[in-house]
This record gives C-alpha cells, structure tokens and sequence, in this order.
C-alpha cells in the first residue's frame, strides 16, 4: 500500500485525479479538496482514509450502539412524528407551501421548550423582529432562553449560533439566506446546498438540533428542499388545504424513527393546536345518507385512523371516462376498477370517476381497497351505505378479499365512535369485536360486497 493524494468533492463525494474549481459530478463551486488516500501496489481502486477510521475488523456486537439524546418539543404530534423528540446534531428539514404554518408550528415549538428552560433560537430571513414579536404574542410565546436573530447572511448566523449554542434552533426559510461563498443568488440550488451543508457541517460539530424550513414552489417541487433531502436527517411535510384549518405533519424521510407516523393539527387563531383523535375530525362532515361515501380504517405508523372515502361515478360520457383521485394511488384504483369490471359485471370505462380521501389523509395502503370499491358502487348505484359501517380488506386481482395486517387495532377505533357495523375479509373474523350490537360481516370475494353493504 502507499499513500497518493486525490481530489474529492466534499457535495457529492466524486473522486478526481486533480483539482478542478468546479465538481464535474454535482456542478458546485469551490468545493473540490485534497485528501490523502491508499492504494493498493496492483493499483486497485483508492480508498479514502480519514485520519480517525478504524481499519480493523468489528464484530457487530462488539461495536458500541449509539443512543441518540432526545428533547421532546411538547408538541406530541410533533415528537410523534419526529420518532420521539428533537435528536440532538441533527438536522431536520420542514418543506410546506408558503403559508401553510411552518413558521408557527417551529415557534410553537420552540416557545416550549424555552418554558421548558432550553435555550433556543429561531433565525428567521423573512421577518423583522417586530413581526417576530407580534407572532410570539399572539401565540403567547415567551421565556428567557428563546432567542431570535434577524438576519440572511449564513456566515454572521454561523457566528450566532455557535456564540449563542442553543440546544434546537430552526432557519426560516432557506430561501432566504445566502452564502458569500457562493456567486448565486440567494434560493438558487447552489445557494440552498451551500447554505444547507455548511449548516449540516456546523450541527455535526455541535449539539444543537437543528430544523431548516424549505418552502415549495407552486409547482410542488419544494424548490431546494429537495435538492436536501438527502443530505439531512429528517425531512417532514406540512401539508394542508387554503381555506381549511387542518393539517397534516408527515416524514418522508427519517434517519431517528418511522415514516409512517403523522402529526394532525388545526390551525387556530391563536396557533396550532394538535387533534388527539383525528378519527372525529376526519369524519366529522361526512354526509348521512348520501351516496358514494365509504368509511375505512387506516394505520398511519402506530395509530389506527377511520377516514372516509368519497366517491363520484357519473356517466357514460362519450369515449374513455376520466379518473381524478386525491389521496388514493391512482395505480391500484385502476386495479380495483378493473376487477369490479370483470367481477361484478359493471361498465365503468365510460364513466368519469372521482375519488377523495376527505381531509388531505392518505387512504394509500391495500387495506383500504374495499372501502374504495365500496364507494364507488355506492355511487354508481346511487345507494347510500348506512351510517355506522366501516368497510376494509384488500382486494386481489382474482376478487378475492384478503386479510389486512392489525385488524384489532382498526377494529378497536372504529367501536370506540360507535361503528357497529363491519364488512372486511372473512379472514379477519376471529379479530371482530365479540359484541352483541357488534354486526360483522366477513366477505371473501368481491362479489359479495353489494349484498354486505346494502
Ligand atoms: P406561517 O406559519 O407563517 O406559514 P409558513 O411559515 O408555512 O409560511 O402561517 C401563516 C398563516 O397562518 C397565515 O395565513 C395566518 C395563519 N395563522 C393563523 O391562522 N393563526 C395563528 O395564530 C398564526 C400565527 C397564523
């Protein structure tokens, strides 16, 4: 073995044999360095030493785990979502429209743990102190320890930061804050990876954690937050509609804990307040009596969730009807519409079909393939489901129904509002609450479902 020395991109991690201003494998400026590597004497490939690697071998157990100190914000759906809490040197990215209430959920957050006696801080490049002030107000935010810095030039708030060294502190937005690193203009790729990494780099060093806020553009591209996504920790969604209070917290990427969980939240005049049981809220408009809507239970991470699933089946329209779906994948929709077809003996090609999963949820996983056929023969026949029936079950492409996985857990949630009626798999039978009012009725092909709705 000897020693050579290489050129490595410290964005992407491309190797080079000499220095170049600009990573032909990322396109970044000024970030190709020097490092000393091994290579073999047959000149096998080089291999990058760090002057802390341990070159021996390790057996697993003997490697030491590694417990990742906690802070719970206080916000619940948060901590939920986060996998338990703010991990300390991480570095979680929230992407949400403009609008939709980052800010207020981080200031929440942070006013919390500032009561809690943490030292925070909130850097913000979109607002004056004024409007910081106003906020925290009228969130009835306060506590000594929560510090605030206006200000959009990375270096005097990596100066900050590590004057100040708070336990969590949050950069709003990325956008808004510039490198002079970086020629670019501030919410270009360059400036959001040289802004994001150097932030990166400085929470690795220290014992901060650290959330960055990343608006989406209006082509729902979360502009440099995806350009992030890998780079970070944790990366969670805010997601909601204008108009509607509600709002749903989601990670997409989480090194600390699951993706599955989501945060429910209703946007108040006087901030966020979170939904302990977003059950009730998600079927608190639903219509009685009406055609084309099916309840179903879902599992988001380690809560069951009745939703509802609307459905709007019109037609025949002259040539191939149109399919819109929000919250439901428009690839296994197109499978259960197959199956109803060739199973139940329905037309649908020439219908215009409509589906929803209400309240921004997403009724994504099989198990709420029933409850999708279900409103939608609902609604082609024009035939109300009646109220206090949750329907679930996979549908197989041969139209037979198949058993879901934590059918007590749904089952539970749905007899603690009251349903009492339940069409799901016949396989799920022995899991149906053993109750007298209970009325379970097990299917195990699809043809049966007209008959157990109606
Ligand atoms: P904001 O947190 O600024 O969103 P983002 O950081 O994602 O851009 O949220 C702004 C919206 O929230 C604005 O339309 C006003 C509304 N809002 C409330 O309804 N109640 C509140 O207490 C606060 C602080 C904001």
């Amino acid at each position: 073995m000897k020693n050579e020395t290489v050129f490595i991109c410290a964005e992407c991690g491309k190797q080079l044999l000499k220095w170049m201003g600009r990573c032909p494998g990322c396109g970044q400026w000024n970030t190709i360095g020097e490092k000393q590597v091994s290579v073999s004497k047959g000149g096998g490939p080089a291999r990058v030493v760090s002057p802390d690697e341990q070159n021996d071998l390790m057996c697993l157990s003997e490697v030491q785990s590694l417990h990742e100190p906690r802070l719970n914000t206080g916000i619940h759906e948060l901590d939920r979502v986060l996998g338990g809490g703010v991990v300390r040197r991480s570095v979680i990215l929230v992407g949400g429209d403009p609008g939709i209430g980052k800010t207020t959920l981080l200031m929440q957050a942070l006013g919390l743990l500032s009561r809690k006696g943490e030292k925070v801080l909130y850097v913000s490049g979109e607002e004056s102190f004024e409007q910081l002030k106003l906020r925290a107000d009228r969130l009835g935010l306060a506590g000594n320890g929560f510090l605030v810095l206006v200000e959009n030039e990375l270096e005097t708030i990596l100066d900050k930061v590590s004057q100040a060294a708070p336990s969590v502190m949050v950069l709003d937005s990325v956008q808004s804050v510039f490198s002079r690193a970086s020629d670019s203009h501030p919410g270009s790729p360059m400036q959001i990876r040289e802004v994001a990494g150097r932030l990166l780099q400085t929470t690795k060093r220290g014992s901060a954690g650290c959330f960055i806020v990343g608006h989406v553009t209006k082509d729902g591209d979360l502009a440099g937050p995806k350009l992030l996504e890998h780079m970070v920790d944790a990366v969670l969604y805010f997601e909601g509609e204008r108009g509607h209070p509600y709002r749903i917290l989601r990670a997409v990427k989480n090194r600390f804990g699951s993706v599955s969980e989501i945060g429910v939240f209703e946007m108040t005049d006087a901030g966020l307040s979170e939904v302990a049981n977003p059950s009730e809220l998600f079927l608190s408009e639903r219509p009685r009596d009406a055609s084309g809507s099916a309840v179903t239970a879902l599992v988001e991470g380690t809560r069951p969730i009745l939703a509802e699933v609307q459905a709007l089946v019109t037609g025949p329209v002259p040539g191939q009807g149109r399919r819109t779906c929000i919250g439901i994948d428009a690839q296994r929709l197109a499978l259960i519409i197959a199956v109803m077809e060739k199973k139940l003996g329905l037309v649908l090609g020439d219908q215009n079909i409509f589906l929803n999963a209400v309240g921004g949820i997403r009724a994504i996983e099989p198990a709420t393939d029933l409850a999708i056929a279900a409103a939608m023969l609902s609604s082609f026949l024009d035939k109300s489901i009646p109220s206090g029936t949750l329907v679930f079950g996979e549908i197989g492409l041969a139209g037979e129904i198949r058993s879901v996985s934590r059918a007590s857990a749904r089952l539970h949630e749905a007899s603690r509002l009251g349903y009492t009626r339940i069409v799901g798999p016949v396989s799920n039978l022995d899991q149906f609450p053993k109750s007298r009012e209970v009325v379970g009725i097990g299917i195990s092909r699809i043809r049966e479902l007209g008959a157990a709705l109606f």
